[in-house]
């Protein structure tokens, strides 16, 4: 369906031109006043100054020419030459009988031409456990990736796993001290490797953060651990296998504590997926006179004559020949290119990277690593912090776990559901589940993207305000009213939504029929904060409506019927928002 705002800014540019204006002064935008108006186009103050008159004898004519038509329930021309603009009540309603009959999109029509766009987000590193620091990208990124998908394009997640460099070769070194045995670290072995990791995921989390340690304090430990790093990359047999071991010990647990945030991903490819592509990039880079030895290293200049800061060159390979983080993420470029050949690929990561980023992208563009028209986008999150203002951390003070944050969070979440009423064990449990995850991906999601917040888990955890659990309390709300009422009767076959009877019920319409101009601008913006603000909005509004209106107690039988309906389409919108969100309502809480 066409968006409202665009029909209303259609009828008001047809009447400039009919009064011999230019059309392009009848754009209409959202009232700043909701009490004076609904809608109001402030165009006639910028044609009086082509026109050469006062604002006024502009908007009084267009009033004039408006006042008949049937989307208008007022017109008014307000000096100095404001239009403001109420909707007509049929003409709203059957705007959202348009949505209604529209069962799985509600009136918000697909992209003409979908575009396949791959989404870089999570970026967990194999073998240490997942900190707060990703859950940003993994929440925003599925979230972008989902709002996406509903407007038709070809959305590919990759998790773009850590698991290449010096991390790997510490684990192997830590392992190889204490069990020398292993068939794995005997040269000479020429047999096949066994298939049971000889590690438990617990193991591999104590041996990192030990192996890392050591390296810190003991220059031979850490000599070991890069001559493995290096034995690993070029090939040696038995550390390849151990290798495999621990990325998939590692990368089943990921998935597992994903799972939990709702979070998956179409790719698992890593760092090390790149490494291949690496030689014939840096070959060509060379060749075509992009890169250059400088200070021993290989560089590609990226500064332009626009920067207003310096942009340091793209580092390519170390003076030893070694490769970097930034050359493994050209070469994921070089194979996302040359097997999906994507119009974009967006980048979820902390924004402390986007100078990176800016180097990456120049250096890929330069080079022509990407067709001049795929868009390569950083969408940088800011730190989530915690109530002191600084990053989040555990009580002791150290760097809070993921699956302790979540489980903290659910307790927190089960005590209130159980404190509110008596709920069997397991039930309570699952909805405890639903609404823990609620208020962290809400209390995420609903701040700008780039910007710093503070995670109050008192207030992330709230029935009331602008939080994830009132979204899915008022979700809840409406199924129980719904429950009631089939309870009692069945919906009669001619029932419909009717025009509003009171102001709170226009206002929830008005709400409603904002859906799909939302929807395409939280895409185009890559802006989940959007949808937030949306179904607090819708949220507010209808339980406004709600608290105003008796629908249970509601004598005639239609109108009763026409807010069941209102209730229903109410429902579906704020569902389908939340489940690209990534959460999803419980039936009762
Ligand atoms: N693994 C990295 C980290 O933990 C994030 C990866 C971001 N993505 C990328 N393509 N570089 O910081």
């Amino acid at each position: 369906m066409e968006k409202i705002l665009d029909l209303i800014s259609n009828e008001v540019m047809r009447a400039f031109k009919a009064n011999g204006y230019n059309e392009k002064y009848g754009k209409v935008t959202l009232s700043n006043r909701p009490d004076l108006c609904e809608y109001q186009c402030n165009g006639a103050m910028a044609a009086a100054k082509e026109y050469k008159c006062a604002p006024f004898m502009i908007s009084d004519k267009i009033a004039g020419s408006l006042k008949d038509k049937e989307m208008f329930e007022s017109v008014e021309s307000v000096k100095p030459g404001f239009l403001n603009l109420k909707l007509n009540l049929e003409y709203l309603v059957n705007y959202l009988r348009g949505m209604e009959k529209d069962k799985e999109r509600l009136g918000c029509n697909k992209c003409e031409n979908p575009k396949t766009i791959m989404i870089d987000y999570g970026g967990p590193n194999v073998a240490k456990p997942l900190h707060v620091g990703h859950l940003r990208s993994a929440i925003i990124g599925e979230s972008v990736k989902r709002i996406g998908k509903f407007m038709g394009h070809n959305m590919i997640g990759d998790v773009h796993l850590g698991d290449w460099g010096l991390q790997m070769g510490l684990i192997i070194t830590e392992l190889k001290e204490r069990m020398p045995e292993l068939v794995y670290f005997d040269e000479s072995y020429n047999g096949e490797y066994p298939k049971e990791p000889p590690f438990t995921i617990s193991e591999l989390e104590e041996i990192y953060p030990t192996a890392s340690g050591k390296s810190k304090e003991d220059v031979t430990y850490k000599e070991a651990a890069m001559q493995a790093t290096y034995e690993l990359q070029h090939g040696r047999k038995g550390y390849q296998a151990l290798l495999e071991h621990i990325l998939n010990v590692s990368v089943n647990d990921l998935k597992r504590n994903y799972e939990n945030l709702k979070v998956s991903f179409e790719l698992w490819k890593g760092e090390s997926d790149a490494q291949p592509y690496i030689p014939d990039m840096v070959q060509k880079m060379k060749e075509d006179g992009f890169a250059y030895i400088s200070e021993g290293a290989l560089v590609v200049d990226v500064k332009e004559d626009t920067d207003t800061k310096e942009i340091p060159p793209c580092m390519i390979l170390k003076s030893d020949g070694a490769s970097l983080y930034n050359t493994t993420d050209l070469a994921t470029i070089v194979w996302r290119m040359r097997d999906y050949n994507p119009d974009e690929i967006i980048y979820v990561v902390d924004k402390r990277q986007e100078l990176y980023f800016t180097q990456v992208f120049r250096c890929a563009r330069k080079t022509g690593l990407v067709k001049p028209e795929t868009e390569l986008k950083f969408l940088g999150f800011g730190t989530m912090n915690g109530k002191d203002g600084k990053p989040f951390k555990t009580r002791e003070g150290g760097v809070m776990r993921l699956e302790y944050l979540v489980t903290s969070i659910n307790e927190e979440m089960y005590k209130k559901i159980t404190d509110n009423h008596t709920v069997e064990e397991a039930e309570g449990q699952k909805t405890a589940k639903l609404v823990a995850l609620s208020a962290i991906k809400y209390g995420d999601l609903s701040n700008q993207a780039s910007k710093d917040y503070i995670f109050d888990t008192e207030r992330f955890t709230s029935f009331e305000g602008n939080t994830g659990p009132y979204i899915l309390y008022t979700i809840v709300r409406i199924k129980s009213i719904l429950k009631k009422y089939q309870a009692e009767k069945t919906l009669p076959q001619q029932a419909e939504i009717l025009p509003a009877h009171s102001n709170s019920e226009k206002a929830l319409m008005l709400e409603i029929s904002k859906f799909n101009a939302i929807m395409e601008n939280a895409f185009e913006e890559s802006a989940p904060h959007k949808v937030c603000a949306y179904i607090y909005d819708l949220a507010n509004a209808f339980n406004h409506f709600y608290h105003e209106t008796k629908i249970m107690a509601e004598a005639d039988e239609m109108v009763q019927a026409g807010y069941i309906k209102l209730l229903e389409l109410t429902k579906k919108v704020l569902e389908i928002c939340i489940e690209v969100l990534g959460f999803e309502a419980p039936e009762r809480m």
